[in-house]
């Protein structure tokens, strides 16, 4: 090889190492991008822990704030709030009730057609419509004023089936998903507003009445005879089906629960008393707190930023209007800490800009390329030509969160059932069976639960049941029935107001 041959070999080695280090580098820079994206979801993983020990923490907190939030006004983060509901219709109810079910996204109007002894329910017709989003904000005067128009539509749509005596007023059931203090069962004040409403001029006012005025303004020949948590409306209808259900549960755009409590454990209203010894309470179950919660700096920064700081921490871990936005916060860091997603990351700073259906379609992408996920980053983040690896992250982020909100519901049921002795922790007990086998048992227990979230996210269904299974233990488990109800909370409200009807003779069934 000459001189000049030499030297060309020695240029291409050098141009070649160079190249090659270049790459190198790239390669090397990418994979510590790349592990820091796994150390953003391991460390969401060890932060969303929901051991069986810890899950079994929360439980034993959740009942011992059920007894705080009894024992005195204040006393707990759980408002334990009377309903004045000390028993629930049992079937005898007949005739034609109204309900208005107001609370999340949606409002529904109702009309409900009850044919007395064993026909129970013979047809209800139900109007969903989305609330338009600034009347969340508005006066009370505008959003009621709209929902008596809504009903007064309704109204005229009666078909002949659904005649009412002329000598009787058309009466309705009011489902208000929100904390209210109860004056009566047709009566009581706003606390405080959640789930993104804040009318301001409202808190401290009585909703029925604001509905009944907005309602007379209308013309409309209708009274409110029940105001009721959706909570109470879903337990109503659960036990006019089933008698053993105990306790009902609403997992949707926002979480709480309600159950049947003694009055007597009622101390903070000492003298209560209820023919039935009995009354239904609502927990307000989305203030619930404990330092066994498994708190993400996610969760911290989602409270700052939302219009109800240091509210609703149990809510804002578990239901619909919060577990995209959890989702959307882990993917904007992920983007931070690497390229993941390239150059085009500004919508995921978008507050609630991944709606928790479209976090509940990203989970549950079958297909092995998973071209939902794809769809979804493209249309909603704009978020093109996300890499396989990438999506399988994000199935994984929802998987996490959507895993730990069901496991905390389910913890929150298993205190109510421990508050109320239906954990089978006074053990199972041993009968004798007609033959003289011995046999094991124990009252059979149903919660009902209604919710967006719980009905159409099937992964969240089957997270909670296995997390009640795992809680209560194999022996316990079969006589815990979760019971999945549709429309409850406004069905029950209309048999609510039947049973609290001027026109109802013994409609009522002694909790
Ligand atoms: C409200 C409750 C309601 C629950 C479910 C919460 O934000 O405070 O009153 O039952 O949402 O709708």
């Amino acid at each position: 090889m000459g001189k000049a041959g030499f030297g060309l070999a020695v240029s291409c080695a050098v141009v070649s190492c160079t190249i090659a280090a270049i790459l190198v580098g790239r390669r090397v820079k990418s994979r510590r991008k790349w592990n820091r994206v796994v150390g953003v979801l391991r460390e969401l993983e060890e932060g969303c822990s929901t051991s069986i020990g810890r899950l079994r923490q929360v439980v034993d907190a959740m009942a011992v704030e059920m007894h705080a939030g009894l024992a005195s006004e204040g006393g707990s983060k759980l408002k334990m709030l009377l309903t004045f509901v000390d028993n629930l219709p049992n079937g005898n109810e007949k005739g034609t009730y109204y309900a208005l079910d107001l609370g999340g996204t949606n409002f529904r109007v109702l009309r409900v057609q009850l044919g007395g002894k064993n026909s129970l329910i013979l047809g209800h017709e139900v109007e969903r419509q989305p609330i338009p989003e600034h009347l969340m904000t508005s006066t009370s005067e505008d959003l009621f004023d709209f929902i008596a128009s809504t009903l007064e539509k309704f109204v005229e749509k009666e078909g002949n089936g659904y005649i009412v005596p002329l000598d009787r007023r058309r009466e309705l059931g009011f489902t208000f998903s929100f904390p209210v203090k109860q004056t009566s069962v047709s009566s009581g004040i706003l606390i405080k507003w959640t789930k993104g409403f804040s009318i301001e001029d409202m808190v401290g006012k009585d909703v029925a009445e604001c509905l009944q005025q907005a309602i007379s303004r209308r013309g409309l020949d209708m009274r409110v005879v029940a105001l009721v948590n959706d909570t109470v409306g879903t337990l109503a209808l659960g036990h006019y089906h089933d008698e053993d259900t105990v306790a009902a549960v609403i997992i949707g755009t926002g979480t709480n629960a309600c159950y049947v409590e003694r009055t007597d454990a009622i101390i903070k209203s000492q003298g209560l008393l209820t023919k039935s010894g009995g009354m239904v309470v609502n927990m307000e179950w989305g203030n619930f707190w404990s330092t066994h919660l498994p708190r993400t700096s996610y969760d911290t920064d989602l409270d700052a930023d939302s219009p109800n700081p240091n509210d609703q921490g149990f809510e804002k871990m578990i239901s619909g209007m919060y577990l995209g936005d959890i989702v959307r916060r882990v993917m904007l860091r992920m983007a931070e800490e690497s390229d993941i997603f390239g150059d085009a990351t500004c919508r995921l700073s978008e507050p609630f800009i991944l709606r928790t259906p479209l976090m509940a379609a990203i989970h549950e992408d079958e297909s092995p390329d998973l071209r939902e996920v794809s769809r979804i980053l493209q249309e909603t983040l704009e978020l093109t030509n996300v890499p396989l690896k990438v999506r399988k992250v994000i199935v994984r982020v929802c998987d996490i969160v959507t895993r730990r909100a069901a496991r905390l519901a389910a913890a929150g049921i298993v205190g109510i059932l421990k508050k109320i002795g239906r954990d089978g922790s006074g053990g199972v007990m041993s009968v004798r069976t007609k033959t003289g086998e011995p046999s094991s048992r124990m009252r059979r227990t149903v919660v009902a639960i209604e919710g967006g979230l719980y009905a159409s996210y099937s992964m969240f269904r089957e997270y909670l049941s296995e997390a009640v299974a795992e809680i209560l233990g194999e022996e316990v488990a079969p006589y815990v029935v979760l019971k999945i109800l549709e429309d409850g909370s406004g069905i029950g409200a209309a048999l609510l107001a039947a049973s609290h009807s001027s026109s109802s003779v013994g409609s009522v069934t002694l909790l």
